[in-house]
Formats: C-alpha cells, structure tokens, sequence
C-alpha cells in the first residue's frame, strides 16, 4: 500500500480543471431550459434550490416527471436516475402501489392534513413496529427530527449530556448531527470539525466522534467516557460516509458497552431501513437496540420518519413519562397522504419480501461489476463500496472511488473520505457531469438501485461509464 505522502503527492499531481471545464460546457450546451431556470432560480432561492446535493454545478437538471428508473428533464432528456429521491424510492419514482392509493384517497377527499388521528396512523405503527421488532413507535416529518427526537429520548432517559458518533456518519442537520461528518485532516480520526456556524459550543462539545468499525477505539472511548454517555448514535450500514456495512464485531462490542456503560444504542436506519429486508437492518446483527430510526423507504416517497424503540424509553415522550421530552408538535407529522404512502410501501415490501431484496443485491452486485469493468477497459482503477459482509447482504446502494492505491482496502468512512486515498474530483464531480451528459444521473459516484431497474439498465449505466472513462484519461 502506498504511503501517505506518496499518495497526497499523487493527487496534488492531477489537475482535473480542463476536464471539468469541458464537462461543464458540454452539459450546458445541451440543457439550455435547465441553464435559464437556474438563472431565474437564483433570484429567490439560494443558490436555486433547497438541498445541497441537488444543486449541482454548474446548474441542475430540472425534473418535469419521472417513473420507475427513468426521469425525465426540462430539456427533454430522459435521464437513467441512481439518485432515487435520496434512496427513499425503493421501488422506483412514483411507483404505482403507492400513487394509486393517493389518487383514491384524494378523490375520496382524504388526504390533506386533517388535524385530527385516525386509524391509518395506528395501522402503519402497527406495520413499523411489527417489522423491525419495536415496541413503541412515534411519527416525524424527516430524518433529521427522528434523530435529534431519538438524542433528546436518550439524554432524558439516561440524565446524561454526552452524544457519541461515528467519524462521517451523517443524521441530518441537528444539533448533535452536525459535527464529524466531513473529512477534515486533523486528529486522530480525521472527522471532529463542527460542520455548521451557528451552533452553541456547548452542544457541539457535548458530541464524541468515534472511528467507524474500530471496536478498539470504541472500548477505549467508552473508558474515557462511559459514565457521562447518554448513547451511540450509529448506522448499521454507514450511508453518505461511504456505504459501508458495520462488522459483526463492531456492533455487538457497541451493544455489549452500552449495557456495560448504560448508554443507550441508537440505531440510525434511515437509510438502511427497509433496504435490505422489509424493517430494520439491525435483524442481520441479531442485536436489538434501544432506539432506532426510520425515513426515506418507509415514506413510499412521502416525507414520513419515525423513532421506534422501547416502550419504557418512548414512554417519556407521552403521559406515562410525564411527557418529558418534547416529542411532540409538528402541523404536519403523521400527515395522511404520507402516511397513507408509508402503509402501501410498507405493505408492498413485507408482501413481496422475498422477491425484491435478494433481487436488489444481485442487481447491486452486477451494478457494482458493471462499473468496475467499463473504467477497467480503459485502463482506470475504479472500485464500488456497498459489498455485503458476514452480516449484511451485498446493498443495492454504491460509491464509486477512484483510489490512488489499488490495494488501499477502502473499508471506513475515512478511506473513502480522504483526498489522498481517493480521488474525490473525479468520483464526485467529474463523474457526475460525465454522466449526465450521458444521461445518467449519479451521485457520490453512484447511488441506488431500485426494484425498477434491470439488466438493461445496468448495461446502459456499463456503457455510459466506457464512455466517460474515455474522457477521463486524458486528465489522468
Ligand atoms: C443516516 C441518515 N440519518 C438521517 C438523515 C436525515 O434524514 P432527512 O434527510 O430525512 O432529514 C439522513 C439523510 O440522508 C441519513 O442518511
């Protein structure tokens, strides 16, 4: 493997400014609507939009409709999409075992929000709780608040202030999300900086960064603050970090702290939530955590999140607890339409279990050759995380990394993170307009399959990546 100097001389090597410059032309030159929608956009919104993934330079495409893999642009491309409404459309854009019960409901006049409960938010717990082994169950508009929720449960629970996570572990824009999530090359872990300006001190020195997948530094974390921790806040499967599965060892030694320590071990899953079965990843592991969270699959689409977990934790957020922790509010959690899309998804999922996900790895597996294959034939190593270990099944989710190093192992948050191991212009940016021009969409290099796509359109994404491999080499 080479070493660190060597592989930080190698990056400051490649310039990758014309390429860019001539990707970034080219892709204008074919999406004039998306390029003066953009301009338009600027004026009120900033930067154009209101989610930094998707305002991509130089402008975005803009959506007008889209259906199972494809959508379809302004500008008339029809665009093979990886990007999936973040991961959330496990079975596609608009799939119709979910926009079927919506149109029913609306002509039936349900579906707005009513301000009222009804029976549709009991069945869809019911669902929620049933499939990932919960016993309490309570609904939020979006990730974010499901873990900031699920933080202020543990901190209630335990009259602990500490929060630990993991170094590139993202949980949304929260208070004690929003440090170590990018890379940053100091300390020892490479991920401690506060991500946000605005934040109290107090909050952000409240958060403990850990080493993802390094159950040594875990123990040793716990040794140096086990007492003062309220809990572990990790995914099982590590999403915008990398796409990584955690190892057997790391979780149950995670699971055997917390107890030690009583700590509380929250799982995140709102990515790998329904992802690789229908409910919880943490089934794989065999280890029950305290809390966990869900979002994106279990909405169909919709903006539905939720905190799970055990009923004498839960219990302070309602009555019995002395509604402690202010769990509650939000004009808009347990919205019908939303969750009248999370009960048909979920509903689907659990029904065609057996179908769809070891149909999702194989396409995640072939995805992942694929790739691998097409930058090959021209001569650049590229490589795919989302492989399975001997716990998770291989993901139908991806990152595709151009390392410096072919031996690098490419294993944590870090390797994959780190300009010196990886080449991060390339796989992010480059690759993202190569490919667009190749009507594609992608990102962090790749992204997620779906029940909607097929062979042919792994064998499109294949062909895409030859061509665009092409256009690479000459800044290589
Ligand atoms: C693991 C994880 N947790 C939480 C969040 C935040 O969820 P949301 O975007 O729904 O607020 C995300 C978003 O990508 C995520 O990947």
């Amino acid at each position: 493997m080479l070493n660190v100097a060597t592989q930080e001389r190698r990056a400051a090597q490649r310039d990758h400014t014309r390429l860019l410059e001539s990707l970034a032309k080219a892709y204008a030159e074919r999406s004039p609507r998306s390029a003066a929608l953009n301009q338009r956009a600027k004026k009120t919104l900033v930067d154009g939009g209101s989610h930094a993934l998707r305002l991509i330079e130089p402008f975005p495409p803009r959506i007008v409709r889209g259906r199972g893999a494809w959508v379809e642009d302004e500008d008339g491309h029809r665009i093979l999409d990886f990007w999936q409404g973040h991961h959330a459309n496990l079975l596609g854009h608009n799939p119709a075992c979910v926009t079927h019960v919506l149109t029913r409901a609306f002509q039936e006049g349900y579906g707005l929000q009513s301000g009222f409960t009804d029976r549709l938010q009991v069945e869809t717990a019911e669902i929620l709780c049933r499939q990932t082994g919960s016993e309490r169950a309570r609904f939020t508009t979006s990730g974010t608040l499901a873990t900031m929720y699920a933080v202020l449960l543990a901190r209630a629970f335990t009259h602990r202030q500490l929060v630990m996570k993991v170094g590139g572990g993202w949980h949304g824009a929260q208070p004690w999300g929003l440090k170590g999530v990018s890379y940053a090359q100091e300390g020892d872990i490479g991920f401690e900086c506060v991500e946000s300006a605005g934040l109290p001190p107090s909050v952000t020195d409240e958060v403990v960064v850990t080493r993802f997948n390094d159950p040594e530094m875990l123990e040793d974390q716990f040794r140096r603050h086990g007492d003062e921790l309220a809990c572990l806040l990790v995914e099982p499967f590590v999403g915008v970090g990398g796409y990584l599965p955690a190892t057997r060892e790391y979780l149950e030694t995670a699971r055997a702290l917390t107890e030690r320590y009583e700590a509380l071990l929250v799982f995140d899953e709102v990515v790998s939530g329904f992802r690789f079965r229908a409910g919880d990843a943490a089934a794989f592991y065999g280890i029950r955590p305290d809390l966990a969270t869900f979002a994106k699959v279990i909405g169909g689409g919709m903006p539905v999140a939720a905190v799970c977990g055990r009923a004498a934790v839960m219990a302070l957020a309602g009555r019995e607890g002395g509604a402690n922790v202010k769990f509650s509010g939000g004009t808009y959690s347990g919205h019908p339409a939303s969750l009248l899309a999370a009960k048909a998804m979920m509903e689907y999922l659990v029904l065609h279990e057996d179908e769809i996900y070891p149909r999702l790895s194989e396409l995640g597996e072939r995805a992942r050759r694929t790739v691998e294959e097409a930058f090959a034939s021209e001569g650049i190593h590229a490589r795919c995380t989302g492989r399975g270990n001997e716990a998770l099944p291989p993901s139908s989710l991806s990152m595709v990394l151009f390392p410096y190093d072919e031996a690098h192992a490419l294993e944590t948050p870090e390797d994959v993170r780190n300009p010196a191991v990886c080449d991060l212009v390339l796989g992010e940016t480059a690759l993202q307009l190569g490919l667009l021009l190749e009507d594609v969409h992608v990102v962090h290099g790749l992204g997620s399959l779906t029940a909607a796509h097929t062979e042919k359109e792994i064998a499109l994404l294949g062909e895409a990546c030859r061509r665009v491999a092409r256009r690479f080499r000459a800044s290589l």
